[in-house]
């Protein structure tokens, strides 16, 4: 058997989707998770692109231990170096290259160029950034024993240039060779190519391991990536939920689910993962992102497993494997589960936390259990999805600077909505009021004026988290101040109470 691994980059790459934002704490966590799930690669971050990103690249390799934790460099020492500062505290730290090496690439980025014409040929350009690989993947390997290498928009790039990249980098000391799909523009027949082609000529390429890294720009990155593994490749990267830029990546749980459900369409390979965190942990990374999950997602949607038609669930009845390829309970998704509603109990209620993959210090959990309580109390049933809300909701490590304290809204039909707001901070109480179009636009208006800022908000969403209207709803906004972004999410029965919560902790993301 030849084991396949899985690098997974939703810290990473996955973080880079529009609307994303995670913070150190949160990013924690669902490295926790990763690691329950035995992911082989955990890439936690690009470290010198930021403080936060550094910091929490560092957390991860400090208190995640079995996975591989690998953090992104240019092919820049400074980064290298920042890279290397990050992770190598952990005991399996990997420091991951990369440089575009497509003609498009190099032309825009590398290419020496005077007025509109380039002072440099192509071939002197391409051997420079060969040069430039070369020398940082050995220095790379100067502080780690292990080091991956990317050649960006390698899907676009020249194959016989590849293929010199590939040996350069090989000889130089990587262990790991990735070949990314960038923009998500191979088929999968020309990306079989691509490996096979490395494969059969690059000198030293079993000295490594052949990774794949494909986008998701014509729906094609599992596709791609679980093609490479009949010609050769060892190591799928991707991300759960398929989050990432643009269209997203290679989605983990269908790279998971195809292999343990079609085992029998791939030669002799097997993988590591416990595909039953995979349900809890698509819910927490949708959770803590922000990033809803589309209802017919496969294998995580709320759809997945859903038989609507009655021909279907007659047929479900009788015997699954009419209409059903996979077992929920495979990804985690228990039908049995405990119930949870205003009689459950601590024990109850952490053992459910628990089983979702939750790690809570006691003080957090007292929190959520209160919140718990108290939404209990409201109706008959708290569903897995609205308890994943309240503990996403107090995840968040910002100190919340600033609390509400008090809401008051009127609204209705042919009246002018107005909210008053009485806001905690520090030891002081601020009030504002405001009218506004709406109930949710009168809350924000005069919390803005409670606190004297002037934000500008640029999405709101609001998700019902169980069926009925007595629902948790969560709300997740997004303000941005001087180009940056900031998101906060609230949870509630009430939606304009979720609104202001989620507006508030906006806030406090923005100030911390
Ligand atoms: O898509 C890409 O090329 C990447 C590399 C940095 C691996 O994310
Ligand atoms: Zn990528």
């Amino acid at each position: 058997m030849a084991k396949i691994r899985i690098f997974d980059t939703t810290l990473r790459d996955g973080e880079q989707s529009p609307g994303a934002s995670l913070d150190t704490l949160e990013k924690l966590e669902i490295a926790r998770m990763l690691a329950k799930l035995r992911v082989d690669v955990i890439e936690a971050g690009f470290p010198v692109s930021s403080d936060v990103q550094f910091a929490a690249a560092n957390l991860i390799a400090q208190e995640i231990d079995g996975p591989i934790i690998a953090g992104l460099a240019r092919t820049v020492k400074g980064d290298i170096d920042a890279c290397w500062e990050a992770i190598k505290v952990n005991s399996r730290p990997m420091i991951h290259v990369f440089i575009a090496t497509s003609d498009i690439h190099i032309n825009a980025k590398f290419r020496r160029q005077i007025g509109p014409d380039f002072s440099e040929s192509l071939e002197e350009a391409r051997a420079k950034v060969l040069q430039t690989a070369i020398e940082h993947v050995q220095y790379a390997k100067s502080l780690c024993s292990l080091v991956e290498f990317s050649a960006e928009d390698a899907g676009r790039t020249d194959l016989a240039y590849l293929t010199k990249v590939v040996e350069g980098v090989i000889e130089a000391g990587a262990d790991v060779v990735n070949i990314p799909d960038t923009t998500g523009y191979c088929l999968p027949w020309e990306f079989v190519k691509i490996i096979a082609h490395l494969k059969a000529n690059v000198r030293n390429i079993d000295q490594v391991i052949i990774s794949v890294h494909c986008h998701d720009d014509l729906g094609l990155a599992v596709a791609n990536s679980l093609s490479a593994l009949n010609v050769g490749a060892r190591q799928i990267e991707c991300t759960i939920n398929g989050i990432g830029e643009r269209a997203g990546n290679c989605s983990l749980e269908e790279v998971a689910m195809a292999l343990k459900t079609r085992a029998n369409g791939f030669d002799d390979l097997e993988h590591n993962l416990d595909t039953t965190v995979i349900y809890p942990l698509s819910q927490l990374v949708s959770n803590l992102s922000g990033l809803a999950v589309q209802r017919n997602k496969a294998i995580v949607g709320k759809n997945a497993f859903a038989h609507e038609a009655g021909i279907h669930q007659h047929g479900v009845i009788k015997d699954r494997q009419t209409y059903e390829i996979m077992n929920p309970e495979d990804v985690g998704l228990n039908p049995n589960r405990i119930v949870l509603g205003r009689h459950s109990g601590k024990h109850g209620v952490r053992a459910r936390l628990e089983q979702l993959g939750y790690h809570l210090t006691e003080d957090k959990f007292i929190e959520i259990f209160e919140i718990f309580s108290k939404i209990a109390d409201k109706k008959k049933e708290v569903t897995d999805e609205e308890l994943s809300a309240i503990v996403g909701d107090l995840f968040s490590e910002n100190k919340n600077v600033y609390s509400l304290d008090h809401l008051q809204v009127i609204s209705g039909t042919n009246i002018i909505p107005a909210a008053t707001v009485r806001i905690r901070y520090s030891d002081q109480l601020l009030v504002g009021s405001a009218i506004g179009d709406g109930p949710v636009d009168a809350a924000c208006k005069a919390i803005s004026q409670a606190i004297g800022i002037d934000v500008c908000l640029k999405q709101y969403r609001i998700d019902a988290k169980a069926k009925g209207t007595d629902s948790v709803g969560e709300v997740l906004i997004l303000v941005s101040e001087n180009g940056n972004n900031f998101a906060g999410r609230g949870s509630s029965t009430d939606i304009v109470e979720a609104s202001a919560l989620a507006f508030i902790r906006a806030i406090n993301r923005m100030k911390s």
